[in-house]
């Protein structure tokens, strides 16, 4: 069977730390366009000077150009059974081009993960974020610390502060945030496939919340 799931919610809230449970729980591929435009940045490619020029200013990348990037990498083997999308769709047109895709896969959204947490934790939760240069494994100062300071735990990769987690950018992507992805919400709330979950628990709490409703949503979950 094949399975997709969906993680909405506003910049900082747990969208990736959250993937990642779900893709190990699942055995599905964690799939994050910004993982994947962050990969091309740092390789210096057309892609990512193009998505540089928008992720930079906290604006979110044109429409037409998610979508192929996402159409490309649904191509790679590990795709076969599904995957857990983090970060995409993230404008009603990239979901009305989801569904085209999905169901020329024959496959459909099986569930949407709405993550929820105050503006104020968003803030603090990016400010103290560190990131993996290597797979993009996500990282907190305070609330998920590594075992050696600027390391990753799972692939030893240097630790770093993403650029646009600086405070005015924040401010920008959550505005952005609320104007072109927050529609989202009454789109799949419609379409009865939106779980909201209280994301300000801690990361184990919220993971043991998912881990339910995938339970009971999933027919294998
Ligand atoms: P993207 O990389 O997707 O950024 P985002 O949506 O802004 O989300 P973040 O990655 O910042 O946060 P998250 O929800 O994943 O939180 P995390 O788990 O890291 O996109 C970046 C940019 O790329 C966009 O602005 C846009 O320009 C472009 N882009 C990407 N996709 C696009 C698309 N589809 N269309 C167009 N443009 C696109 O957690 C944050 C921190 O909090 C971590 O340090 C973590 O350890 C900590 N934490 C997590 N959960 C908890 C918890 N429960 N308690 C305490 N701390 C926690
Ligand atoms: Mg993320």
């Amino acid at each position: 069977m094949l399975t997709y799931i969906v993680l909405l919610g506003p910049p900082g809230v747990g969208k990736g730390t959250q993937s990642k449970f779900i893709a190990n729980e699942l055995d599905l591929p964690h799939i994050s366009t910004g993982d994947i435009f962050r990969a091309n940045i740092k390789q210096g490619n057309e892609l990512g000077k193009l998505a540089d020029s928008y992720i930079s200013k906290g604006k979110l990348v044109p429409d037409d150009v998610t979508i192929a990037l996402l159409r490309e990498r649904f191509t790679q083997p590990d795709c076969k059974n599904g995957a857990i999308l983090d970060g995409f769709p993230r404008t009603p047109a990239q979901a009305d081009a989801l569904e085209i895709l999905l169901n020329s896969l024959g496959g459909r959204v099986n569930l949407v993960l709405f993550i929820t947490a105050p503006a104020e934790s968003l803030i603090e939760r990016l400010a103290g974020r560190w990131s993996c240069r290597a797979q993009g494994h996500v990282f907190h100062e305070r609330f998920n610390l590594p075992k050696v300071k600027g390391v990753c735990d799972i692939d030893g990769s240097e630790l770093y502060q993403r650029d646009d987690d600086k405070a005015e950018t924040v401010l920008n992507r959550i505005e952005i945030y609320k104007n072109q992805t927050a529609p989202l919400i009454q789109y799949y709330t419609e379409r009865k496939l939106l779980t909201e979950v209280n994301g300000i628990e801690s990361i184990e709490a919220v993971s043991t919340e998912i881990k339910s409703v995938l339970k009971k949503v999933l027919p294998s979950g």
